[in-house]
């Protein structure tokens, strides 16, 4: 959460870093601010709102070469002018931007206060301004006073300082929230990720925890943990400045929907091996080469929100094709109890971003009781990804939308690969494995098929239920996890209480909610619980409940049962929640624009959660 920028250059440094924020703002848009050296001296111009309100706070004609900037989430303290970043020290010499938690800021306030330093906003990160300043009062030395100050805080934090007494240069550090150098010539930015300076670069290094760097113009030195000059790779980006752009779309979100067919076939491409019915993971060889993959007895998926989700789905597919338990995690719950983890444990954690803090510390947590952890990650370089020991990316390129769209599908469409690759090796036979791998051939263009069809009649349901303001979601077997996901949309981008359940346990409780106020989107292909779910439709109506129904075109429905039906191509089951879930998220979109709701930046929410 919190996105922050900073560059040093001969362009309009200010220009850069505004850009950058608009860029970063999906990692949270209460509060925004800039920093500059002008004339000698610290100048910070922020507000409540954001990142648009800097276009009437910051003067039209202001021109540096050194300019940070700040994109906020709150966490202490309420949004306001004064809670803003950049924060300052007394004496207005320093200016840090910050995206973290400084868990001992309370008691490091209280001493800097006896000490005289005069604080002026409620954050944690305020704190790090007085510190620099009392130590660079006794070093003369910014990058020295900046490392002193880092050693005395608990907690975590990406940080850009200036300081008007050393105005050529940016110090940057990291402690388990992102930071990224983009490295250009006769210029270098700094940002919490890569999305904020491809536009101007794609020369990037990515800085690790405990890692603190000073950045000039044309110059970047990079210390390790302890204070030790380190050279690092600097890595090429393969994203285009042109994927973090609607292109036309109204919002990122429909851009994003609209991208499945293409982002599924990005994560599939390269990995079918039809000759023998299996999937080609670089990552799976490496990690179990030989028969070492008969070690595993137990498989542990671990994700935060839809990334969860997604695990869900993998947990069928596991043990459905490998016969492995298989138990999916939440990281927050994983991470604070004493799992029972060990070698013979296959872990597997899945992020969008790479950088969920619980994610990252949960799969850190595993790797330290000696089970092999496996990343599937979409932002290359992220930091989950270069902690696992192996990994597979989506290659969905920029997701934007705070609402996870895309990821969601090739996070499942990623297990299935793996599931497959480990059920070959275990039950699953070659017919089997062909016949999978030609049908996942095939999904793009069903997808598209399903975007094509379903979409004017989905804007058309949602007109008719955004009157609503509950909304239960059933499904069964692969259908659940879509419920929930579906569910999950709802809330997220419309703030429309939506709640996901399996569709048996409906009668243990979500039954007692039905009546013509409370519609439920029963998910519900001709499958194997096709009747069974035909008798929970029974049961709602019998309630006056109102009812959408997602099935396929095969399936017999009595069309008086139900409100309203949308209808998918029929195919395997295995397959229906990759066509399943874009209704699903179409109907979310468009009951959240009925409601005029901002979709890509739903309030209080951010894309990537770098706190705890
Ligand atoms: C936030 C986002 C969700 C995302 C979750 C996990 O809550 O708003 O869209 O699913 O974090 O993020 P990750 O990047 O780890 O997949």
């Amino acid at each position: 959460m919190c996105g922050i920028v900073g560059y040093i250059g001969d362009k309009n440094a200010v220009k850069a870093v505004i850009h950058g924020l608009h860029k970063l703002e999906y990692r949270g848009y209460d509060s925004v601010g800039i920093g500059v050296i002008e004339k000698n001296k610290v100048k910070i111009y922020k507000d409540k709102g954001r990142v648009k309100t800097l276009d009437n706070i910051v003067p039209k004609n202001l021109n540096t070469s050194l300019a940070i900037g700040h994109t906020r989430w709150a966490t202490h303290g309420k949004p306001s002018k004064l809670n803003a970043h950049p924060q300052s020290d007394c004496k207005n010499e320093i200016a840090i931007v910050h995206n973290g938690i400084i868990e001992n800021f309370g008691e490091l306030k209280q001493i800097l206060k006896k000490e005289g330093h005069n604080f002026k906003s409620e954050t944690d990160s305020e704190v790090l301004a007085h510190l620099i300043e009392k130590f660079y009062g006794e070093t003369k030395d910014l990058a020295k006073a900046v490392k002193i100050t880092l050693d005395k805080i608990n907690g975590t934090y990406g940080i850009v300082v200036i300081s008007s007494k050393e105005p050529d240069k940016m110090i940057v550090a990291r402690s388990s929230s992102p930071i990224i150098i983009g490295v250009g010539k006769g210029e270098n930015f700094v940002a919490s990720d890569a999305t904020a300076v491809i536009k101007y670069t794609k020369k990037i290094i990515y800085i690790d925890d405990g890692e603190m760097a000073i950045v000039t113009k044309d110059n970047i030195d990079i210390f390790n943990k302890d204070n030790i000059r380190i050279d690092k790779k600097i890595e090429s980006l393969n994203w285009s400045a042109k994927e973090v752009e609607k292109n036309g779309y109204p919002t990122f979100m429909l851009k994003e929907i609209y991208e499945q067919p293409k982002s599924f076939t990005n994560t599939l491409a390269g990995h079918i091996d039809l000759e023998n019915g299996t999937s080609h993971l670089g990552g799976m060889q490496n990690l179990f080469p030989d028969n070492e993959i008969h070690n595993i007895k137990r498989i542990v998926i671990i994700g935060c929100g839809t990334s969860w989700h997604a695990g869900l789905m993998g947990e069928y597919y596991f043990e459905n094709m490998t016969g492995l338990p298989t138990e999916v995690e939440y990281a927050s719950e994983f991470r604070y109890r004493n799992p029972a983890i060990d070698s013979e444990t296959f872990v597997i954690g899945i992020s969008q971003s790479g950088e969920t803090a619980d994610t990252l510390a949960a799969l850190r947590e595993a790797k330290g009781k000696g089970a092999k952890v496996f990343g599937i990650v979409n932002v290359v370089g992220s930091t989950i990804s270069r902690e696992v020991d192996e990994g597979l990316y989506i290659h969905v390129g920029p997701e934007i939308g705070v609402a996870s769209t895309k990821a969601f599908l090739s996070q499942v469409l990623a297990l299935f690969l793996v599931s497959l690759y480990i059920g070959r090796k275990k039950r699953l036979s070659i017919e089997d494995g062909i016949k999978f791998g030609k049908q996942l051939q095939k999904i793009p263009s069903i997808i598209d098929e399903v975007l094509q069809s379903t979409q004017a009649q989905i804007k058309k349901i949602a007109d008719k239920y955004c009157k609503y303001t509950n909304f239960l979601y059933l499904g069964r077997g692969f259908n659940f996890p879509v419920a929930l996901e579906g569910a999950l949309k709802l809330k997220e981008i419309s703030y429309v209480h939506a709640e996901g359940y399996p569709a048996g346990e409906m009668k243990h409780g979500p039954i007692a909610l039905i009546d013509k106020d409370f519609p439920t989107f029963f998910i519900a292909p001709n499958d194997n619980f096709f009747q069974k779910s035909i008798s929970n439709i029974q049961e709602i109506k019998a309630r006056n409940g109102k009812l959408i129904l997602l099935t396929d075109d095969n399936a017999k429905v009595d069309e008086g049962l139900v409100d309203d039906i949308i209808r998918i191509p029929t195919i395997d089951e295995e397959f229906y929640p990759f066509i399943e879930t874009i209704p699903v998220q179409l109907f979310a979109y468009y009951i959240a624009i009925k409601k005029n709701r901002d979709v890509d930046k739903p309030r209080n929410l951010a894309k990537s959660v770098t706190v705890e």
